[in-house]
C-alpha cells in the first residue's frame, strides 16, 4: 500500500513501524544550519531523521530534535531516528562501544533504528552480532544494514540470529536495484533509498521533467513518489525550509503504471556514491 500522508509508516518484520519519509543529514555540518534543518522538519511534519557517526553531526542532529519536538508539542516516541556504525568500529565490543558514542552524542535514550554502515569484509558479522545483543537487551528498536547487496546479505543470514529489518542503499531513477528490492521483499526486509534525489543530479532530466509537468509537480517530487509507490522508504536530503516543504509534498497525486515504467526505464545501473563490491575505506 501507498504511503497516504508524511507520517504514514511501513511495519518491519518485527513489528515496528517506520515513515515511510524522513529527512537525511549527510554533508550537513553540524552547527546552526543543521538543528535548524531538522527542527524545521519536524515542524512541517517529518517524523524520520537519517544520520550517521560519520557524518560528524549526531550533536547538532540530537539539539535539532530536543528544540523541534518541544516546539512541535511532541515526544520522542514520535520519531523514528536512525544512526549507523562507521567502518573503523566494526567489531563485537567496539560497534557496541560506538552505539553508546552515538547515543551520547544525540542525547538520547535509544535508537529506533541502527545500521552497520558498509559490508566490509570480515567484519560486518561481529558487528551483526553486537546489533543483535543491543535489539535483544531492548536498547534499539529495529536494526539493519547498508550498502548491502544480494551476496551480502546472503552470507550475514546465514549465521544471524535476526535478519536485518532493513536495508538502505543508493536507489534512483538510475540505479533502480530491482534484483536487489525483490530479494529484500521476499525476505521481509524493507529496502530504503539514500541519494533518492542522486545528489541533485537527475534534476534537470528531460523525461522526468515532461511527467513532472504533466502532474504540476518538481522533478523532485516525482522522483520521490516514484519511491513510494515502488514501496521504498525515502530520505531526501535538504536543509532548506522551501525544499522541506516542496519534497514532501508528494501524497497529493499519483504516478500512472506508464510513468512509473518510463521513470524504470532511466535505469543505467549508474551510481553516484561508492560502489558495495568495490571500496576502500
Ligand atoms: N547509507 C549510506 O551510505 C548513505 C550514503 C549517502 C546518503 N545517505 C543518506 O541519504 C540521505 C539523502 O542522500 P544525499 O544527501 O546523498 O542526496 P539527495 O537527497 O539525493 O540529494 C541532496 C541534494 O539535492 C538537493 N535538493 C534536495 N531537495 C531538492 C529539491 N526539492 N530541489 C532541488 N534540489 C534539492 C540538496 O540541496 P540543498 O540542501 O541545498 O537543498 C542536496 O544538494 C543523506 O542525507 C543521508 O542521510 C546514506
Amino acid at each position: 500500500m501507498v504511503a497516504k500522508n508524511l507520517q504514514d509508516t511501513t511495519t518491519l518484520h518485527n513489528g515496528v513501524k517506520m515513515p515511510w519519509f524522513g529527512i537525511g543529514v549527510f554533508k550537513v555540518e553540524d552547527g546552526p544550519e543543521l538543528v535548524h534543518a531538522v527542527k524545521t522538519a519536524i515542524k512541517h511534519g517529518y517524523r524520520s531523521v537519517d544520520t550517521a557517526a560519520i557524518y560528524g553531526n549526531e550533536v547538532g542532529v540530537g539539539q535539532g530534535i530536543r528544540e523541534g519536538i518541544k516546539e512541535a508539542g511532541i515526544s520522542r516516541e514520535d520519531l523514528f531516528v536512525t544512526s549507523k556504525v562507521w567502518n573503523t568500529d566494526l567489531g563485537y565490543e567496539s560497534t557496541i562501544a560506538a552505539y553508546e558514542t552515538s547515543l551520547k552524542k544525540l542525547g538520547l535514550e535509544y535508537l529506533d533504528l541502527y545500521l552497520i554502515h558498509w559490508p566490509v569484509e570480515g567484519k560486518y558479522k561481529d558487528a551483526w552480532r553486537a546489533l543483535e545483543t543491543l535489539y535483544k537487551e531492548g536498547r534499539v528498536r529495529a536494526i539493519g544494514v547498508s550498502n548491502f547487496q544480494i551476496h551480502h546479505l546472503e552470507d550475514l543470514m546465514k549465521d544471524a540470529e535476526i535478519k536485518p529489518m532493513v536495508n538502505q542503499v543508493e536507489y534512483h531513477p538510475r540505479l533502480t536495484q530491482k534484483e536487489l528490492q525483490a530479494f529484500c521483499r521476499e525476505h521481509g526486509i524493507q529496502l530504503e533509498a539514500w541519494s533518492p534525489l542522486m545528489q541533485g543530479q537527475l534534476l534537470d532530466n528531460e523525461v522526468l521533467q515532461e511527467i513532472a509537468n504533466k502532474y504540476n509537480k518538481s522533478v523532485a517530487q516525482v522522483i520521490l513518489r516514484w519511491d513510494l509507490q515502488n514501496g521504498v522508504v525515502t530520505i531526501p536530503k535538504t536543509t532548506k525550509e522551501h525544499r522541506i516543504v516542496e519534497n514532501a509534498s508528494v501524497f497529493d497525486f499519483e504516478l500512472t503504471e506508464e510513468d512509473m515504467k518510463r521513470i524504470d526505464g532511466l535505469n543505467q545501473n549508474h551510481r553516484v556514491g561508492p560502489d558495495p563490491d568495490n571500496f576502500d575505506f
